[in-house]
């Protein structure tokens, strides 16, 4: 046998199921256009809500050095640092705020820290890879509660009430997949009537709406124990964060991995990212126009009977049902000049494979023309 012969199996296992996945060279992105092998395309797929990718280059300030040169514990915790944990912990209203470099890194980091083998997590079936992938590493028992489902949330904790066990809670605020929104208060308040810590995932949520873009978990940040959130969505840029207590804050400084043996932000980053959250803070308008967007959208799909589950949010799936025709869906947009990823099983569950369209306040109402009538032109063609 050959050493290799593993990836071509591999690889002739997804070409067989229509599952390959490959990177595309991108020549220029923004959240409403994208260059692919040369030629410009309306973009529906990108998590840059807001439109600030394009609007918050700070790269030019060259008196900054370019790396961090350690981990934050070293020597890589540069005054930027404290000076954007501050101002997150400040929007958000918590007591304190933990930068990490990555929202995949901070669930990777935050679950093993907070959780072990001998914890019990109840988790959303819908929750993001990163947050599979941080209960993988605790090694914590794993309770799956059906998406969104809290009588089965609660009677899983019922079930689980007696054992002594640290118990967690975990969910996204906004679905990454499906669009729809956690019921956070009712998280809260079974997280408190289960003596459960509670983890909300704000990735999607964060920005885009409530008062200064706080988002969806406005009303319950302080009843929410790790409140995760990460700059490369609706800030347009990179890195992520934690609001949590100063408590947790100085756990979590000694026991998350993802912190510790990584290097730090570079310095021109942190500075991008503090310029970035006051954008974000300051997006009324932006903000305003999404929600204008969604609801145009939204509302011509359903007239057409395209199921888009429950989505009232930017992102905005068209569950098309098999891998093949979410793909020649996909095709026939970008053959009108749109771009609009299929995606395919293990990222949703089988038979469910979608276009993920995600709306942001840069589109344009031509730009939601174009889309309409060659959804319209798919749909009259089958
Ligand atoms: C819910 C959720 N959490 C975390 C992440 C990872 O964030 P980042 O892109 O900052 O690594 C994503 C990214 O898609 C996500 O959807």
């Amino acid at each position: 046998m050959n050493k290799y012969d593993f990836l071509e199996n591999h690889l002739k296992n997804l070409e067989n199921k229509n599952r390959t996945r490959s990177l595309k060279n991108i020549q220029e992105v923004s959240a409403r256009k994208i260059t692919l092998e040369s030629t410009q395309y309306i973009n529906f797929s990108s998590n840059d809500y807001l439109g600030l990718s394009s609007k918050t280059q700070n790269f030019e300030d060259n008196t900054l050095p370019s790396g961090a040169t350690s981990s934050r514990l070293v020597c890589g915790n540069l005054e930027l640092n404290s000076k954007l944990e501050k101002e997150l912990s400040e929007w958000k209203g918590t007591q304190d705020c933990l930068l990490l470099n990555s929202g995949y890194q901070a669930n990777t980091g935050l679950i093993p820290a907070i959780a072990d083998r001998h914890t019990l997590i109840f988790s959303d079936k819908l929750n993001h890879a990163s947050i599979i992938d941080g209960i993988k590493l605790s090694r914590a028992k794993l309770i799956r509660y059906k998406h969104n489902n809290l009588e089965d949330l609660q009677e899983l904790l019922s079930k689980y009430e007696s054992s002594k066990a640290r118990k967690l809670i975990i969910s996204e605020s906004l679905f990454s997949m499906d669009g729809d929104y956690a019921n956070i208060s009712q998280l809260v308040k079974l997280s408190k009537q289960y003596n459960c810590l509670l983890y909300i995932d704000d990735a999607h949520g964060s920005g885009i709406s409530g008062k200064n873009g706080i988002g969806p978990c406005e009303k319950h940040i302080k009843d929410i124990d790790i409140y995760v959130s990460t700059f490369g969505k609706a800030h347009g840029s990179f890195g992520a964060y934690c609001c949590t207590s100063a408590q947790f804050k100085k756990y979590l400084v000694n026991t998350t991995r993802t912190l510790i043996y990584s290097t730090g932000l570079p310095p021109a980053l942190l500075l991008q990212n503090i310029n970035s959250t006051k954008q974000v803070i300051q997006a009324d308008v932006e903000r305003q126009k999404l929600s204008t967007n969604i609801e145009t959208i939204r509302n011509f799909l359903k007239d057409e009977s395209f199921n888009t589950i429950e989505s009232k949010s930017p992102i905005t799936p068209i569950i098309i049902g098999s891998d093949q025709d979410a793909l020649e869906l996909s095709e026939h947009l970008k053959s009108d000049g749109i771009i609009s990823l299929a995606i395919r099983p293990p990222t949703v569950p089988e038979g469910t494979a979608r276009i993920r369209l995600t709306i942001t306040a840069d589109h344009t109402e031509k730009d939601i023309a174009q889309l309409k009538q060659s959804l319209i032109k798919w749909k009259n063609a089958r």
